[in-house]
């Protein structure tokens, strides 16, 4: 009878607590960028991905840049082994849009804006956003970030005009991560 009742006080406080750690994991679920230089440049860092309950928060700090402002996308292939960048193909978009600024109601997935770097060449980039997701079909898990030498000017189709690509990085669950040099 004592041995029941302590398996039943156990199972009990195993269902209790099961609730409520499995609602923080999927709050926090956090995804991680690091951004190589693709030939010929000299750029470095990391994005970062957080799930929030309506939206994802999105976080970059890139250095070696030019000053002024750099395309910022989320490209549709998770492959950066081309020497230019160009294996990670396309604009990431699931929904089949016309390209955009990352405020518009019509703009692909992977439309994240510009990067503004400083006169040291380094730029932060902190955007709350409502159109990417972290899980599902549309999830930007895997895919590519890609930073362009030249501004998006939000209208040219498909690509916003932003450049050559000069830097690539693959999104990845930040539990898989392991930084590389
Ligand atoms: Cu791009
Ligand atoms: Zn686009």
């Amino acid at each position: 009878m004592i041995r029941i009742l302590s398996e039943m006080v156990l199972t009990g406080a195993v269902l209790l607590g099961s609730g409520p750690l499995s609602v923080v994991e999927a709050e926090s679920m956090k995804a991680i960028c690091q951004l190589k230089a693709t030939q010929g440049n000299q750029v470095k860092g990391f994005v970062k991905f957080t799930k929030k309950k309506n939206s994802v928060m999105v976080w970059a700090h890139v250095e070696g840049l030019t000053p002024g402002k750099h395309g910022l996308h989320i490209h549709e292939c998770g492959d950066c082994s081309a020497p230019d960048g160009s294996s990670a193909k396309g604009h990431f978009n699931p929904g089949k849009h016309q390209h955009g600024g990352p405020g518009a109601k019509e703009r692909h997935a992977g439309d994240l804006g510009n990067l503004n770097a400083n006169s040291k060449g380094v730029a932060e980039y902190v955007r709350s956003d409502k159109t990417i997701h972290m899980t599902g079909e549309d999830s930007i898990l895997g895919k590519a970030v890609i930073i362009h030498e030249k501004v998006d000017d939000y209208k040219t189709q498909p690509t916003g005009n932003a450049g050559a690509r000069i830097a690539c990085g693959v999104i990845v669950n930040k539990k898989n991560f392991r930084k590389e040099e």
